[in-house]
């Protein structure tokens, strides 16, 4: 056979199927699902804190040709062949991302936070090396050494917590704790915690036992990319994030750090230490967002997040539900049930049905367990990211509180109401 009819055979219909079917015709059970996901996304007010709604051009690039590629290593010391292009993303990526955090390096291969975390813990610390983390009951995260996490299981933890009269975290505390253990690393960042840290403080603490300092800004880094909040970078060894959260790009994690001392070991963590290959899709989605980030734009779009939670929290209060800390200063808050003898997941489902979607989540000194918890976690990234505003977020304050407060009389004529508000704001 010559290669012309070996072309001719190969070059049939089965390849430009393969090429050009959409979804909705090559699976269209998925495709369906695909698309009662984006109804339901629009129809509702989405306050889970670790969501956002990403841009068209993010969900371009991640769906995009880079699907394709495998690279191993970093720009310039590729594994695979054909690499020039995916160097140049990630060489703009890591740009990007060191203008606006204003950081020396950066490393955007991480798949999520919780592999940046455990690249950091490998990079700076032997197995069995002491920790100090916020407690998960605290609003720690599970990455930051929780006794179901690799992380708790490789290394010694002790955690510090929150002031029982305030829910601020209990730096004195921290401080004597940080002295008695003498840990290597000190955690400052959490998955619930509502106040600005301070970070002058931990990095007093870490300095005065001699502890690395790691902050984990997953959930507040879109107000320090936008300027309302102090940036981490300044202060800690190794900062590391989610991008998905009030960053607003592609799913995945992203570590930052100035110290050139550090920058072999920290690389070599994620690649190969914890990690194979990028998602260089997910790395190009990175990219745009990054650039989004940059605009100025975002700036408002971050202050427009801290105000709208604390409208939110502000009108939580004055309609009778318990605030811990009485407010905040990050785009997440949590709410108190314990007086209102109901559990967090019982609140989250009465929620759910008026068309209000949120997690429940323990809250300081919880006497439940974390399948149902006393608390809720509220977030306002992605609703201001639709276009709400605080008379939106007051709107949606008043329908929680009255909704857990059995003040709602008709939960389906609040659902039609949380519907046409929620549709009523653009969406793709
Ligand atoms: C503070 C913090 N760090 C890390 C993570 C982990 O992120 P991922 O779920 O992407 O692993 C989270 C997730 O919500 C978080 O809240």
């Amino acid at each position: 056979m010559s290669p012309n009819n070996l072309r001719t055979e190969r070059m049939d219909d089965t390849a430009s199927v393969y090429f050009r079917t959409p979804l909705s015709s090559a699976d269209p059970d998925v495709a369906a699902l695909v698309a009662s996901e984006r109804n339901r996304q629009h129809q509702h007010i989405e306050l889970i804190a670790s969501e956002n709604v990403v841009s068209r051009a993010v969900m371009e690039a991640q769906g995009s040709i880079f699907s394709n590629k495998t690279v191993e290593g970093y720009p310039g010391a590729r594994y695979h062949g054909g690499a020039e292009i995916a160097d140049a993303l990630e060489t703009l990526g890591s740009q990007r991302a060191c203008k606006l955090f204003n950081a020396a390096e950066v490393n955007l291969q991480p798949h999520s936070g919780s592999q940046a975390n455990l690249a950091v813990f490998s990079a700076l610390l032997e197995p069995f090396d002491s920790v100090l983390a916020l407690d998960l009951k605290s609003g720690g995260h599970l990455s930051h050494g929780a006794k179901a996490n690799i992380s708790g299981k490789l290394f010694t933890i002790h955690t510090y917590g929150l002031r029982p009269d305030s829910g601020f975290i209990d730096l004195d505390k921290l401080a004597d704790m940080a002295r008695a253990n003498r840990p290597k690393l000190i955690i400052a960042g959490g998955s619930s915690y509502p106040r600005a840290l301070d970070l002058k403080a931990f990095r007093q603490i870490a300095d005065d036992v001699g502890a690395y300092l790691l902050v984990d800004m997953a959930h507040f880094a879109g107000l320090v990319a936008g300027g309302v909040l102090d940036n981490p970078v300044e202060f800690a060894d190794v900062v590391t994030t989610t991008t998905y959260k009030s960053l607003r790009g592609a799913r995945g994690g992203m570590i930052l750090w100035n110290r050139d001392d550090l920058s072999r070991s920290l690389r070599s963590a994620v690649f190969p230490g914890v990690q194979g290959s990028p998602l260089l899709n997910m790395l190009a989605a990175k990219t745009v967002g990054l650039g989004e980030a940059l605009q100025p734009s975002f700036r408002q779009y971050a202050e427009q997040v801290q105000r709208n939670a604390r409208a939110l929290a502000g009108q939580l209060s004055a309609d009778g539900l318990s605030v811990v800390t009485g407010g905040t200063d990050t785009p997440l808050m949590l709410v108190d049930l314990m007086n209102l003898d109901m559990d967090g997941q019982t609140a989250s489902d009465k929620l759910a049905a008026i068309g209000i979607t949120c997690n429940k989540n323990l809250i300081p000194n919880d006497s439940r367990s974390p399948a149902t918890t006393s608390g809720l976690r509220l977030g306002v990234s992605a609703m201001t990211s639709r276009g709400m505003v605080e008379a939106d977020a007051r709107q949606i304050g008043s329908w929680i509180a009255d909704c857990l407060l059995g003040r709602t009389v008709s939960p389906q004529a609040v659902r039609r109401d949380v519907k046409a508000m929620a549709s009523g704001f653009d969406f793709y």
